[in-house]
């Protein structure tokens, strides 16, 4: 007596299983592709961004600023004098590498509170002015650090800001409500006298931004303003 004839699954594994795996190996293929375009055209900007610290000294980067915090009150760089801060520019609306960049930052910061007892202070400035007011900001910064500033402005204000610090960003659509922004991934650290400090590319991994920023916060010799 033979027991019932073995289904279609029992075949179709079989039939379905290269496909899928071509389908697999496709897919990751053009990840993987996409990855290392996406990856080399950033690394293009931050060795440019390189070039540029090398060329025009370490003094043309960062300066004043005068911005607006998450409750509307303003907010200049000389609130952030006393200690070490680490300022990333961005925008609400980000779907992926702004919150993983925060998410990184945060991690980093309590990393270094943790381990050696100091309080990095973190900012976030937005380069999307336009959708990303104050309440917008103050909002948006509570997912990622209880301590984490965010900061927005006028847009001639905000604009200012960022050439200060090299950051470049483009609205990728002339829609004025639904475009993404396309910008710099860089943390900058900036000393305790508002100095420009060093930077930190995406490429940079968290324990590897902690070990980073904690060696500049410990070798200061400075004294705070
Ligand atoms: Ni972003």
């Amino acid at each position: 007596m033979a027991g019932p004839a073995p289904a279609g699954p029992a075949s179709g594994p079989s039939r379905r299983g290269p496909v899928t795996y071509l389908s697999l190996a496709l897919t990751l293929a053009t990840g993987a592709g996409v990855t290392w375009y996406y990856l080399h055209l950033k690394e293009k900007r931050l060795s440019k961004m390189r070039d540029k610290v090398e060329t025009v000294g370490v003094a043309a980067i960062g300066g004043p600023f005068d911005l607006v915090d998450g409750q509307g009150k303003r907010f200049t760089d000389r609130d952030l004098r006393g200690r070490f801060s680490l300022l990333y520019f961005g925008f609400t609306h980000c779907p992926d590498i702004c919150p993983d960049e925060l998410e990184k930052l945060a991690k980093a910061l309590d990393r270094i509170e943790k381990e050696h007892g100091y309080q990095v202070q973190p900012v976030f400035i937005s380069i999307d002015p336009e959708r990303d007011d104050p309440p917008r900001v103050a909002k948006y910064v509570q997912q990622f650090h209880p301590r984490l500033i965010g900061l927005t402005g006028p847009l001639d204000q905000v604009k200012a800001a960022a050439r200060a610090y090299r950051v470049y960003y483009t609205k990728t659509s002339d829609d004025t409500k639904d475009y993404l922004v396309d910008h710099s991934i860089i943390m900058y650290l900036v000393d305790p006298n508002g100095d420009f400090a060093t930077f930190f590319g995406k490429n940079v991994a968290e324990p590897e931004l902690a070990a980073g920023i904690w060696d500049r916060v410990h070798a200061w010799k400075g004294n705070p303003a």
